[in-house]
């Protein structure tokens, strides 16, 4: 920047405002957390046509001195894109809000809602370990949980029955979402199959959909004591109570839904190689299937790859996981004794992984 032909300025304040935002990307997402904790997307999506500002000020739990705040809220709710203002009829002049697709995933009574995963992620505890990022580059703990918390992420959840709510709800509520998905689009990966082990299925919405779906194929789900504590399994679905690093009951697949960026690479091989001493060769129809993020390595959709790279950074900051890319998940399968694989990209940012012995 050279002052003397009167580019400062300019990109002076540009670099400001890029970094302003940059400090208050929180907003976002604590605007959006309020607006849930209200139950404005509900409201909204109750009032059934385009809702005017007096109309969900009316229907909202505020105090009185607090209405004159709401319209702040609401717009950088539309900024963001949650919320948009529309006229009811042509003829009407006052718009009012409507969902968009966004806010619509944030509904509390829709089956595929994103709204606990949005709770718990944004709960104190979740948020807290950001605060230790930089202590945690200067220490030796696992992670800026571990630093923030005392221990690691499952066990505090083992410990406290809010965050393992928390947490387990909103497990279920994106399994809720890729089932949809996996049932209707991935059928052919449980196909021919007579048993299948999820593997960390929390506390089974996904085995549930596979077991309605396949009803001659038994479904268990494994995971820790306090995650399948009380629940009761079905005809084709029973839970067990273990540990993904000790032998695994065998079965024709194993499925690992969101479990391995949990992990650093060599507790995956661990992981894997449990797996692999669990499931019959490839001929006799033996295999991992495994949900997770795929990271693109070039400039592809903005929006995605940031997501992709959060992602990876919360999985640096509350376990001691990462998000891969496919080399480095195909040294995973090879380190653990896995021959090929095979990815289908049909969820999202994430993607379908079989993985042959
Ligand atoms: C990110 S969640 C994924 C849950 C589920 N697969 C899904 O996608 O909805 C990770 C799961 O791994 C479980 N888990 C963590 N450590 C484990 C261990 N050592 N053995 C078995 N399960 C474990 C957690 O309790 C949690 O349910």
């Amino acid at each position: 920047m050279d002052p003397a032909k009167g580019e400062i300025s300019s990109e002076l304040l540009q670099a400001q405002a890029h970094v302003w935002n940059h400090i208050f990307n929180f907003v976002n997402s604590m605007s959006l957390k309020c607006a849930i904790q209200l139950g404005i997307p509900d409201i909204i999506h109750n009032h059934g046509k385009p809702m005017t500002l007096p109309e969900l000020v009316a229907k909202l739990p505020v105090h009185p001195k607090k209405t004159q705040y709401v319209y702040r809220l609401m717009r950088v709710l539309v900024q963001s894109d949650f919320f948009a203002a529309q006229r009811a009829q042509q003829s009407e002049e006052e718009e009012g809000y409507v969902l968009t697709h966004a806010s619509q995933l944030l509904l509390k009574d829709d089956s595929l809602s994103v709204r606990p995963f949005l709770l718990a992620m944004l709960d104190p505890t979740l948020t807290k370990p950001w605060h230790y990022v930089s202590a945690w580059f200067q220490n030796d703990d696992p992670t800026p949980f571990n630093t923030a918390h005392e221990r690691t992420l499952w066990d505090y959840a083992g410990h406290e029955p809010q965050l393992n709510y928390f947490i387990n709800e909103a497990m279920a509520s994106d399994a809720r979402l890729v089932t949809s998905v996996l049932v209707k689009e991935g059928k052919g990966v449980f196909e021919g199959l007579n048993s299948l082990v999820d593997v960390g299925g929390g506390t089974g919405t996904v085995a549930k959909a596979i077991a309605n779906a396949f009803p001659h194929l038994n479904c268990t789900v494994l995971d820790l004591p306090h995650v399948v504590a009380g629940l009761q399994g079905s005809k084709n679905l029973n839970y067990f109570a273990g540990d993904m690093f000790e032998p695994i009951p065998p079965a024709d697949a194993i499925l690992l839904k969101w479990i391995l960026h949990d992990w650093s690479d060599e507790e995956c091989v661990k992981i894997l190689k449990r797996c692999r001493e669990a499931i019959p060769s490839k001929e006799k129809g033996g295999k991992v299937i495994i949900i997770d993020m795929m990271m693109k390595n070039q400039k592809g959709d903005c929006k995605s790859r940031e997501t992709q790279l959060f992602f990876d950074m919360l999985m640096m900051v509350l376990v001691t996981g990462k998000e891969r890319e496919e080399k480095e998940w195909e040294k995973l399968f090879l380190d653990a004794g896995f021959s090929h694989y095979k990815i289908t990209p049909i969820l999202g940012l994430r993607s379908l992984i079989e993985v042959y012995p």
